[in-house]
């Protein structure tokens, strides 16, 4: 997918187009799109609005023409698209597109990115800087048009996602000055991140987390979103919020009381920049998905963070798990969150990077690395060992996944080692499975736990002693 995931937020404007401006569509792919100019879809994508985007003209700025057509999508007065809507449409272009969706850079396949992840690009499309009040889209391509001295054309716009190598490069050039590690556009990388998680992984992801840090996308700060999408039209068109998608909620899942400011919160996993594709499936059990796509999260309310202000507490001065009411003995409590990141050693034991290079590992000295996966290079699962096509010229390699939650995780990095502070653990660390069937580690209560208490575990035992 590469760029065109990152573009995707852009898309709702140039996709609809796609039946008018990209030629060799076939038949049925052509019929699939004709239904996007009336009815349901036509509404809630404000698909006329696009008109004035469509005669901007192929050579000159498309800007001023999409900004009006983000005014229409996101005025309050539009309503909002329902999922039977967006399925149907979905499937009509799944149906009849079958040829160009073999090709997961075509503007079908993009289309239909929209179509399945409507909610965060709705969301990402119709953000606002709240210093200027401008679309955050408008905002970046105005940014990017004043960096490069160069206007972006309607061209621009679909050959950017076409996967054009030439208009890669441009962008990255931008991205170089470092003027993009905005707010604006950590929403919309966000958005990104969330419909496909793999262009953390892509050249332009790694562009984007190498100038504007690894973290970026995960703090949006500054930008107002519209209030959540209902599904049911009828709300949207009563809603009293003044057209023009005005502010009314935050970004995103608010991290719950007492989080640190310097940690990023997540509600689910990520994958390291540096995170080898080939390794993705080692994470679920076949059929494995050919992304990494984890669901989101929310916080349990069962579970409390706390400040420890006792001053015998090993841990004083920092933070602990609660519980916030009783809790039976072997219940999951919640899944431990954070960067899944890979490590590698030779067969000499040396610490080596995916091709084979000798390399420190980031993660070595962190006290919330926890291990995953682990495969030796004589197994035949491992796609850098001994089997393996992947490597040539250097040795098998074993493999070693892990969740690491210093920089960013939720509420279980939080929970403590029980020595010095109780006479046994009430709580343990298992291997699970996420609701998108990942490979998850957990905490598990291991017997009952009153109000109050703290979740304790024991760093010691088991699995811990696997750390990396
Ligand atoms: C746009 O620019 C291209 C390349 O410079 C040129 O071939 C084309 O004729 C131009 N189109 C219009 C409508 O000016
Ligand atoms: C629409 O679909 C999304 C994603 O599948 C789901 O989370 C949401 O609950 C659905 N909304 C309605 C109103 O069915
Ligand atoms: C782009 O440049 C114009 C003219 O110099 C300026 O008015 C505008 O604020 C700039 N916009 C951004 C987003 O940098
Ligand atoms: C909003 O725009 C201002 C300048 O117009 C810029 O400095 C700021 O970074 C933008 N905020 C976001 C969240 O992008
Ligand atoms: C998020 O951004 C705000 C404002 O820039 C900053 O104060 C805060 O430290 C950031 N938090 C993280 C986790 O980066």
């Amino acid at each position: 997918m590469k760029l065109a995931t990152v573009a995707a937020a852009l898309a709702l404007a140039a996709g609809a187009n796609a039946q008018i401006s990209i030629p060799g569509l076939s038949t049925g792919c052509t019929t699939a799109f004709a239904g996007f100019i009336v009815g349901d879809l036509s509404s809630c994508l404000q698909v006329t609005a696009l008109l004035p985007v469509l005669s901007s003209g192929g050579n000159s700025s498309a800007v001023p023409a999409l900004n009006g057509y983000l005014s229409s999508l996101c005025a309050s007065s539009t309503p909002t698209c329902t999922n039977a809507t967006l399925s149907s449409a979905a499937s009509r272009v799944r149906n009849g597109c079958t040829q160009e969706l073999a090709n997961s850079a075509s503007i079908p396949s993009v289309i239909l990115t929209v179509l399945d992840n409507y909610t965060p690009i709705q969301k990402a499309a119709c953000s606002k800087n709240t210093t200027n009040n401008e679309f955050c889209v408008t905002d970046s391509l105005n940014t990017i048009q004043n960096i490069s001295g160069t206007d972006v054309t309607f061209n621009t716009i679909t050959s950017l996602l076409g996967g054009s190598a030439d208009v890669e490069s441009q962008l990255q050039q931008v991205l170089g000055t470092g003027d993009l590690c905005t707010g604006c556009v950590a929403g919309i990388y966000n958005a990104a991140l969330e419909i496909n998680s793999g262009v953390a992984g892509s050249s332009v992801g790694q562009a984007v987390t190498g100038q504007c840090g690894a973290d970026f996308g995960m703090n949006v700060t500054g930008v107002s979103t519209p209030s959540a999408a209902t599904g049911t039209p009828s709300q949207a068109v009563q809603s009293t919020t003044p057209s023009g998608g005005a502010a009314s909620a935050t970004w995103g899942t608010a991290p719950p009381p007492a989080w640190p400011e310097a940690v990023a919160y997540l509600t689910r996993a990520r994958l390291a920049p540096s995170f080898p594709h080939a390794l993705v499936p080692l994470l679920y059990t076949p059929p494995a998905p050919t992304k990494f796509g984890p669901r989101p999260t929310t916080h349990p309310s069962i579970l409390a963070i706390k400040v420890v202000t006792a001053p015998g507490h090993p841990a004083h001065g920092q933070r602990s798990l609660i519980a916030r009411k009783r809790l039976d003995a072997k219940t999951f409590l919640i899944p431990y969150l954070g960067i899944l990141h890979a490590d590698f050693t030779d067969a000499h034991g040396r610490r080596v990077d995916a091709c084979g290079q000798p390399t420190a590992s980031a993660h070595e000295a962190s006290d919330y690395d926890l291990s995953l996966v682990r495969l030796s290079a004589s197994d035949v699962r491992n796609p850098f060992g001994e089997t393996s096509t992947l490597q040539e010229g250097q040795g098998p390699l074993h493999v070693s996944i892990g969740v690491d939650a210093a920089q960013a995780g939720n509420a279980a990095r939080f929970v403590n080692d029980f020595r010095g502070i109780a006479t046994a653990p009430n709580a343990e660390f298992r291997l699970g499975r996420g609701d998108a069937g990942e490979a998850q580690m957990e905490v598990w209560s291991t017997r009952r736990i009153e109000k109050g208490d703290e979740i304790l575990v024991s760093y010691g035992k088991g699995w811990w002693g696997a750390r990396t």
